[in-house]
């Protein structure tokens, strides 16, 4: 067989897998939400061509280049302790990767059952999400939220439970992870701090690893090193660090290169 016939028998198997992989999973459905106020710190949404916008761009081809063969698909995004940017930063990296120009599929999940404030930050009203799904086998496609990005379906923590880590650590977990793994082209956990408590350890396990967001200027290095002792103790992979509330010192204009 000639290189040109050979090749186009490879394309068309290729292509042929490709039909046979989307056919597995069936899509959802969503629920669009025309009424979100999101918080201004997203700038992925308000100003996509802002310096700190171009940032996200970097964290995805930095995490696209982890393994170009398998990029790593799951992720946790946690912290050592509170408040640190864990929401706002998984809310900008989820709509910099669904904008991306292959328009890959993409599922933002709170996975903080205890304080979760995804859809606050989305300016969405309270709705049910992964609680009721691993306490009440709610169904995945009956609670998924879009707000107004094609690609991108959010999944809010839902009703607070009495035992979150239980939960997370259940059987019913991982089998909603491996569900979306394979609905989805990446999906994003907004887990709760590491140091406090053990759901991070816990949903970042079922992943393919976690991002770290640290505060600059706040979070100590003592700390740091504790939260990363608490991940490798639960087998976690730490992908990479993200730096939050850093301040520009240099002029917008000078720095804003179009
Ligand atoms: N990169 C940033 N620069 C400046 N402010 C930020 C940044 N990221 C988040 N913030 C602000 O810091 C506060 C905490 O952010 P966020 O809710 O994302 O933190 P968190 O780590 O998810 O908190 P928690 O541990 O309570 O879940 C919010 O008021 C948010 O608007
Ligand atoms: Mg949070």
């Amino acid at each position: 067989m000639g290189k040109f016939t050979e090749a186009i028998r490879k394309a068309a198997e290729k292509r042929i897998e490709r039909v046979e992989k989307k056919e597995e999973a069936k899509p959802y459905v969503v629920r669009t939400v025309s009424d979100s106020k999101i918080d201004p710190h997203v700038l992925a949404y308000f100003d996509p061509t802002s310096p700190i916008a171009e940032q996200y761009r970097i964290l995805r081809s930095n995490i696209q280049s982890i393994n170009k063969a398998a990029p790593p698909k799951v992720l946790a995004i946690t912290s050592a302790i509170h408040g640190e940017g864990k929401t706002i930063t998984s809310i900008n990296l989820a709509i910099t990767f669904a904008r991306d120009l292959n328009k890959e599929s993409v599922l933002l999940v709170d996975a903080d059952l205890r304080k979760g404030r995804l859809a606050k930050a989305l300016g969405l009203a309270p709705h049910n999400g992964l609680a009721d799904i691993l306490n009440e086998g709610a169904k995945t496609e009956d609670l998924l939220l879009n707000i107004g990005i094609e690609n991108l379906h959010i999944l809010p923590s839902g009703n607070r439970p009495a035992n979150p880590a239980e939960l997370l650590g259940s059987a019913k977990m991982r089998n909603f992870v491996s569900e979306v793994r394979k609905q989805y082209d990446y999906v994003f956990f907004d887990c709760p701090p590491v140091v406090p408590v053990a759901d991070a350890g816990v949903v970042a396990h079922l992943c393919d690893g976690a991002l770290m967001v640290l505060q600059a200027g706040r979070t100590q290095k003592g700390i740091i090193l504790h939260a990363q002792d608490r991940l490798h103790t639960s087998k976690v992979k730490i992908l990479g660090y993200c730096l939050s509330h850093i301040e520009y010192h240099i002029p917008e204009y000078i720095y804003r290169y179009l």
